[in-house]
């Protein structure tokens, strides 16, 4: 027998009001496309590395060939899964309303679900530069044939730096027009959703108090209580593949926009 899922009723009555909305999201969004959040424990060949490391500029200074092969790794990942129902019922809202996605996710789920105009504030794990000159490269990295955890970066064509994955690191600065784009966004918005994330990596949790600072309803998905849950005007304890769905259908009634 299959659980229903129901939505708390005074979320559809501020969704339903909701002129702009906002999704902001974290890796908890892909979590059901079989993708690890950044505090799951790392399965197999990762296991005794910790994410937070490997995903730091600190860590690549250490050990680029570590982190390089690490990436590569989870860009295979991000290409090998599907966005789940919660990235299509996102998709499907934002044919209906004035919706915008804000991401800390760097595996391009949203987009691939149908989502345009994503903020990445993260980067993404299919861009790619140089770590030397910051002239990002066209080129698809090779794949290794079977996983492996060492790989010799390749080098720019210009200046023969090491190419590095087009992702923001931790010590590292967001990238300004993307940070300036989801606090219009957040600022504008009636409604900010958030979705899957820890709220513990700044500046990006600090999004929901600078929406809430601002007038909107902050209501959070997730299936546990974050640094985010205090803040927020409701908080639905339920997974972002079960809840996204039956909202936007409880929302918008299941017929075409
Ligand atoms: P985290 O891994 O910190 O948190 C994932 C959150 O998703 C947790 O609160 C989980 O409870 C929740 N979660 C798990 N499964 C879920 C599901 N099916 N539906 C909804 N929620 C679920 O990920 P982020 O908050 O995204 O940054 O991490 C923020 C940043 O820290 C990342 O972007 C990355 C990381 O280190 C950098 O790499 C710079």
């Amino acid at each position: 027998m299959t659980e229903t899922v129901e939505v708390p009723r005074a979320l559809v009555q501020v969704a339903q009001r909701a002129h702009r909305v906002v999704v902001l999201t974290g890796a908890g969004m892909s979590a059901e496309s079989g993708l690890a959040t950044f505090r799951d424990p790392e399965n197999g060949l990762w296991q005794r590395f910790s994410p937070q490391h490997l995903a730091s500029a600190e860590g690549w200074e250490d050990d680029p060939e570590l982190v390089w092969a690490w990436y590569l790794w989870r860009f295979e990942r991000a290409h090998d899964v599907r966005p789940n129902a919660g990235h299509v019922a996102i998709a499907q809202w934002g044919e209906r309303v004035d919706l915008s996605v804000v991401t800390q996710n760097v595996d391009n789920l949203h987009e691939r679900a149908g989502t345009s105009g994503v903020v990445h504030l993260h980067g993404s794990i299919s861009a790619f530069r140089c770590s030397a000159c910051a002239q990002p490269s066209a080129e698809t990295p090779d794949l290794p044939a079977a996983p492996v955890q060492r790989l010799a970066p390749p080098r720019c064509a210009r200046c023969d730096g090491l190419i590095r994955p087009g992702v923001v690191w931790f010590g590292e600065t967001l990238p300004e027009q993307a940070w300036a784009d989801a606090v219009a966004r957040v600022s504008e918005a009636d409604l900010v959703l958030v979705v899957g994330t820890s709220g513990i990596v700044y500046p990006a949790a600090g999004l929901p108090a600078i929406a809430r600072s601002e007038g909107a309803a902050v209501v959070e998905i997730n299936p546990v209580p974050t640094d985010i849950s205090d803040l927020a005007d409701l908080t639905w304890r339920e997974t972002a593949a079960r809840a996204l769905p039956t909202l936007v259908d409880a929302v918008h009634g299941g017929g075409s926009p």
